[in-house]
């Protein structure tokens, strides 16, 4: 098993198994009231310089229903590479607590807080990916469909940081992942060719929502403009036009195909109200299986599932 959790692809295919078999454990106990106790008596430092609900709700409550406490050093606390550098918060925080968990800006910054830490550093997302979310989506969308393999997710809307994530698990796990996506709103070059030299999924760039939505199983999207653009939204829904999933574009699949976004959503924007409430919305299921992965991750990383 890796140090840290800072990409997807810090786990080997098997890895990412055994960490979905883990959380869906987790899931059962937590869902029976089950008094299991693996973090009795260790703590985890949540170091947040973004905003955030799932994460920071998931992170805290999961690691104290399975008997740890957490902190919530906020952006205002720590200031981390502003007050202090990162490599002094990363010795310092590692010297108080078990594992560490951040949400940074600057992917370098998660990189350098792992590089200092004596103990395991989990990314709760950078401007570059989000790979909790990535495992929460995939654990999700094998509970519904009950497969991992031959499944087609067509991505519609920026090329960002949960895109950076869908790419390095297409490295991982065979996909077939069509992004629709402006020309000039594309993924990050090197992690697109991360994911085809793999040689295991077939990944397509789109610039054409309806097409490329054909035959998929799952569409997913995310807002436009992510935290750190949000001035640049106007700008940014002008260049948009025509990418909204409605429910025109869900039938447009000719499947019964699921809808996901990993939230928070701007309704009416990247995504209808309509399509946000139908049957084949499965985003609640997502936000909910952030706690149950996240658990298997950190018990994992401590060593601690069989606990
Ligand atoms: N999906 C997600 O990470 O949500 P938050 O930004 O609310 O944590
Ligand atoms: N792309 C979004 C994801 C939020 C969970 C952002 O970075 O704001």
């Amino acid at each position: 098993m890796p140090d840290h959790f800072l990409h997807v692809t810090d786990l080997e295919a098997d890895q990412i198994s055994a960490v979905f078999d883990l959380a869906a454990e987790v899931k059962t106990k937590l869902r029976a009231r089950d008094r299991w106790r693996p973090f009795d008596g260790l703590t985890l430092a949540m170091i947040f310089a973004k905003p955030s609900a799932r994460t920071r709700i998931s992170f805290e409550t999961g690691f104290y229903r399975l008997g740890g406490h957490a902190l919530y050093l906020g952006p205002d606390d720590i200031g981390i590479g502003k007050r202090e550098t990162v490599k002094d918060i990363a010795r310092v925080v590692s010297r108080f607590n078990d594992i560490i968990m951040a949400r940074l800006f600057e992917h370098a910054h998660v990189l350098e807080l792992a590089e200092y830490s004596a103990v395991p550093v989990v990314n709760g997302l950078t401007n570059y990916n989000h790979p909790c979310q990535i495992m929460a989506d995939m654990f999700t969308i094998w509970e519904h469909l009950g497969r991992l393999d031959d499944l087609h997710i067509a991505y519609v809307g920026d090329g960002n940081n949960i895109v950076h994530s869908w790419l390095r698990l297409a490295s991982r796990i065979p996909l077939r992942l069509t992004i629709a996506c402006p020309e000039n709103y594309q993924p990050d070059a090197d992690t697109l060719a991360l994911a085809r030299h793999a040689g295991l999924s077939e990944v397509t760039i789109s610039h054409e929502p309806l097409t490329a939505v054909r035959g998929a199983d799952v569409v997913y999207t995310d807002v436009w403009a992510s935290m750190g653009q949000k001035e640049k939204a106007d700008e940014r829904r002008a260049s948009f036009a025509g990418f909204t999933v409605t429910s025109e574009l869900m039938a447009a699949t000719g499947r019964n195909a699921l809808f996901m976004h990993c939230l928070p959503a701007e309704r009416g924007v990247e995504v209808t109200d309509e399509v946000m409430e139908a049957d084949y919305s499965i985003v609640f299921d997502q936000a909910e299986n952030r706690m149950h992965v996240q658990c298997a991750i950190m018990l994992t990383l401590l060593g601690s599932g069989n606990k």
